[in-house]
């Protein structure tokens, strides 16, 4: 089956308070988004990746893809949140492929973990990669809180993988705000996802924290 990499990179990045989207924020003379591509490039032979970006940086993009060898990626438009963007990358998809969405500001992915998902649709058309929980976690209740088993839970990471025509077939339901991922939508329509385990350091870029994490890591990882 084809393989396809769908990079959500559509958000404006309000909170890292910077002018410029987090995933256009450079580390070490090359941006973020790059750095995400490559991951991909280098765990998949064969792979088609679709960039879905603002428009107002279509610009932006031009000038890196030249910089980096990056032509051959294909440019959707970004919608006005995630669920939208990833309808109009989905838009650029055959059927009979498998689709991987990954979000554009988790650069530090591996390919092993980008390999087990992809590997891990064979189970039930959908495949995501998770981690176990190093805190205790309590849950709110409108008396307080509750300490809850924290073994019965996962964090969720991407990329999220899936058979075209099961995500297309989600992706064509009405938005709703509970959808904070890919599996959530796909999980809606009737679909078992299955779990693989991700990378620790596969963490999405969201505040300034994150990104002086993601610095020292890149740098180190060299
Ligand atoms: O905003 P959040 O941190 O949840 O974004 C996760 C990913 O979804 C980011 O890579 C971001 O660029 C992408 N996104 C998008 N289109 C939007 C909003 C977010 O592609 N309208």
């Amino acid at each position: 089956m084809k393989k396809v990499a769908i990079i959500v990179a559509g958000g404006s990045g309000e909170r890292m308070g910077t002018s410029i989207p987090k995933q256009f924020l450079k580390i070490s003379g090359k941006e973020i988004v790059v750095y995400t591509i490559e991951k991909f490039l280098q765990a998949v032979s064969d792979l088609l990746v679709i960039l879905v970006l603002p428009k107002a940086h279509f610009y932006r993009w031009e000038k890196i893809a030249k910089k980096f060898n990056l032509e051959h990626v294909l440019i959707a438009e970004g919608g006005s949140n995630r669920f939208e963007s990833v309808q109009s990358g989905l838009s650029l998809v055959d059927s009979n492929t498998i689709v991987a969405i990954h979000d554009a500001v988790r650069p530090l992915v591996n390919s092993l973990t980008i390999q087990k998902a992809f590997d891990g649709v064979k189970l039930t058309g959908a495949c995501i990669p998770v981690m176990k929980l190093n805190e205790s976690i309590r849950e709110l209740t409108n008396k307080g809180s509750n300490a809850v088993i924290r073994e019965n839970f996962r964090l969720v990471q991407t990329p999220q993988c899936f058979k075209s025509e099961l995500l297309k077939e989600a992706y064509s339901q009405p938005y709703q705000s509970i959808y904070t991922d890919d599996a959530s939508v796909v999980e809606n329509h009737g679909i078992k996802v299955s779990l693989v385990e991700g990378n620790v350091e596969n963490i999405k870029i969201t505040t300034p924290i994150d990104l002086a994490l993601a610095k020292h890591l890149l740098k180190v990882k060299k």
